[in-house]
């Protein structure tokens, strides 16, 4: 049995990764600050679930609180840090910058602090959006990630190299994963398949950015986790993954997937691009396939059917 810290274990990725190691029988020691910038009852259900698991113990902590995060990790002494807190979202980030500074930046800065010292392994959240306005499609991780268009994106990157540097200095093996629009049921209700359904059984209309013309490569939830436990399991040296659906859907698509589940049409508002937003995000994922397995199975239509079907009954209980 290892002992492994999550953070963001009541965030949607934490919260599945988190309950894998625990089916599997690891030991984990989540943290999370529980903030509002979605439904906090939904962070609490999620937590729940995990709290009933005995080789579970969750701190309610800020990762920007240095002493406090460090009092609990000399505590837990855990050996394997998967580090998924972080404040998402593009548009966020535009009207809430600083935040992004705290969490993403001093957050991770506060755990390679702590891990230099006794930690085995580290993996960490990553983001598509590093990829930025790049135009040779699709997006390999060799790729120039240069020029980042959203505050998000750049502490994003800025993750990335902070971990370089550690890795580099303190020979900690670090893993990051540039997920690609990570959908399932308990996804983020700030996302577009629940903000898009949610409107849509409030008989309200969508708002369709880039006028519809958008493609997005969705991952299933569950067809990425068994990638970060192998990430999990296996210490590299600097290594970075994508991980998305290697097909990308047309944003039009996409909503009448959700339109059939939900048996309406859409009111639709068609509207331009918002800053920060890419038009196109699709990986290449022959390095995650090579060295982690990865193997997106889930289509998006089936993605969809299932997060809707997860969606009416989580939200008429
Ligand atoms: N879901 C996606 O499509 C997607 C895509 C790209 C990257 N990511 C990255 O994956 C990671 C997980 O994303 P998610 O979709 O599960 O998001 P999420 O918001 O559901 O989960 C993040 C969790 O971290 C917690 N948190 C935020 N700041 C914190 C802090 N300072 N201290 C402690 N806890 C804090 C939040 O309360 C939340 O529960 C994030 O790093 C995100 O940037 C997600």
């Amino acid at each position: 049995m290892k002992k492994y810290l999550v953070t963001g274990s009541a965030g949607f990725i934490g919260f599945y990764v988190a309950k894998a190691l625990l089916d599997r029988g690891d030991e984990v020691i989540g943290i999370d600050n529980m903030n509002p910038y979605y439904s906090v009852t939904l962070k609490e259900d999620r937590n729940d679930i995990l709290k009933k698991y005995p080789n579970y113990t969750f701190h309610y902590l800020d990762l920007v609180e240095r002493e406090k995060l460090f009092d609990i990790l000399k505590k837990e002494k855990p050996k394997v840090i998967c580090h998924l807190a972080a404040q998402a979202g593009v548009r966020y980030s535009l009207e809430n910058p600083y935040v992004y500074e705290q969490s993403n930046l001093l957050g991770t800065l506060n755990l390679l602090e702590w891990s230099k010292k006794s930690v085995k392994n580290f993996v960490f959240a990553s983001s598509s959006s590093v990829y930025g306005g790049n135009r040779k499609i699709p997006f390999s991780e060799s790729d120039r990630v240069d020029n980042p268009i959203s505050l998000y994106a750049a502490t994003k990157k800025g993750t990335e190299l902070m971990a370089h540097a550690y890795h580099h200095l303190f020979k900690t093996p670090m893993t990051g994963l540039r997920f690609f629009t990570v959908y399932g049921p308990w996804g983020r209700p700030d996302m577009a398949l629940y903000t898009f359904a949610r409107n849509m059984v409030q008989k309200e209309p969508i708002e369709v950015y880039g006028y519809g013309k958008m493609l997005r490569d969705f991952t299933f939830i569950e067809d990425m986790v068994p990638a970060v436990l192998n990430c999990l399991d296996t210490p590299r040296g600097y290594e970075i993954y994508n991980l998305g659906g290697n097909s990308p859907v047309k944003l039009m698509d996409f909503i009448s997937f959700i339109e059939k589940e939900l048996g309406v049409t859409a009111e639709k508002m068609f509207l331009p691009m918002q800053p920060g937003d890419v038009r196109e995000t699709y990986a290449n994922i022959d390095k995650a396939r090579r060295d982690l397995g990865f193997e997106p199975k889930t289509s998006v239509k089936n993605g969809v059917k299932r997060s809707i079907a997860w969606f009416k009954k989580y939200y008429s209980d």
